[in-house]
């Protein structure tokens, strides 16, 4: 499927995130050689930056079965016991946002993580016992927005923990001729160069606006992405020349004109445009953070003066 070979399936096709793959390479290698499974990896940062496309890649460099679930789709202490008995020995199982997952059900992968068992209480009151069962040597990578929801005992459980970045426009653009590839579009270095640069340093947000130009390239032109059509799409999706959406600009734009630039607290500006504040801080503020556009102090969050900038205020 042309959707699927969107994802490298290789360390050495994965644009980017430098740091993360010459570490990973390492510890494949090493575990590789020992013939063990991989110590459990924890990947966390804003969405769309490539968290799954990682463990994907984990998985079949080592060679092994990879299975996938998220936080909130296990509910019960005994799913996820289903789930890690029902492992492979080497499996890679990966847990999308593993800071949903509830008290329990987290505490089911304290021994599982540690010592490949799990604890199954038998009984009730004073004739309670537990037995230990042992699990396949699986390695568990989990992938969180927010790092610091994970609770310490899980946190800690993690050998290999790794912070992914925004990427540059350079990363992005072969991202996009990689992609444009994939779908077969022609696109020009000066139409890729346009589309990067408002991708918010996000290769999924690179992928879904290259989908929508290659549209209006198709429809309203001969084709090929040029740095007219993508100027013209994007103009017309409403991502600005900073890659702001609409989102975006309605947070600095609240923050400049209900609360004078700030500072104002988080909850206060969720609020205000009728977010969820968990949201607002890990989808919206760390782009506009890394572009010196908001900024965090012990009083709330300012706007800089970049922002007026951008706007076209004094
Ligand atoms: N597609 C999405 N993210 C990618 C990346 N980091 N490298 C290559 N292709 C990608």
């Amino acid at each position: 499927k042309i959707e699927n070979s969107l994802r490298p399936k290789l360390l050495s096709d994965y644009i980017g995130q430098t740091k993360i793959k010459d570490n990973l390479k390492i510890y494949i290698e090493a575990a590789k050689q020992r013939k063990e499974s991989l110590d459990h990896v924890l990947f966390y940062g804003p969405p769309g930056l490539g968290k799954t496309t990682l463990a994907g890649i984990i998985a079949n460099e080592m060679d092994v079965n990879i299975k996938i679930t998220s936080g909130p789709a296990i509910e019960k202490p005994g799913e996820m016991a289903a789930i890690l008995n029902n492992l492979q020995d080497g499996d890679l199982l990966f847990i999308d946002e593993i800071h949903r997952l509830n008290r329990q059900v987290e505490e089911v992968l304290y021994p599982a993580m540690e010592d490949f068992a799990i604890d199954i209480v038998i009984g009730k009151g004073a004739s309670a016992r537990s037995i230990r069962l042992d699990l396949p040597k699986f390695t568990l990578v989990g992938a969180t927005t927010r790092a610091g929801m994970l609770t310490a005992p899980l946190r800690d459980r993690f050998g290999v923990v790794h912070r992914l970045e925004f990427y540059s426009s350079e990363e992005l653009v072969d991202i996009i001729i990689r992609a444009a590839g994939v779908f077969q579009v022609d696109i020009d270095e000066k139409g890729a160069w346009e589309l990067a640069r408002r991708s918010r340093g996000t290769p999924r947000l690179a992928n879904r606006l290259l989908k929508r130009v290659r549209d209006f390239a198709q429809v309203k032109y001969d084709g090929r992405i040029t740095l007219e059509v993508a100027n013209f799409a994007l103009d017309l999706l409403e991502v600005d020349k900073l890659g702001l959406d609409n989102m975006d600009r309605q947070i600095l734009l609240t923050m400049l004109e209900k609360f004078s630039g700030g500072p104002v607290g988080l909850d206060t500006i969720a609020a205000a445009i009728g977010e969820d504040a968990g949201t607002l801080e890990d989808v919206y503020e760390p782009y506009l953070i890394q572009n010196g556009l908001l900024q965090r102090t012990p009083r709330g969050r300012i706007v800089t003066d970049l922002v007026y900038k951008h706007f076209g205020l004094s």
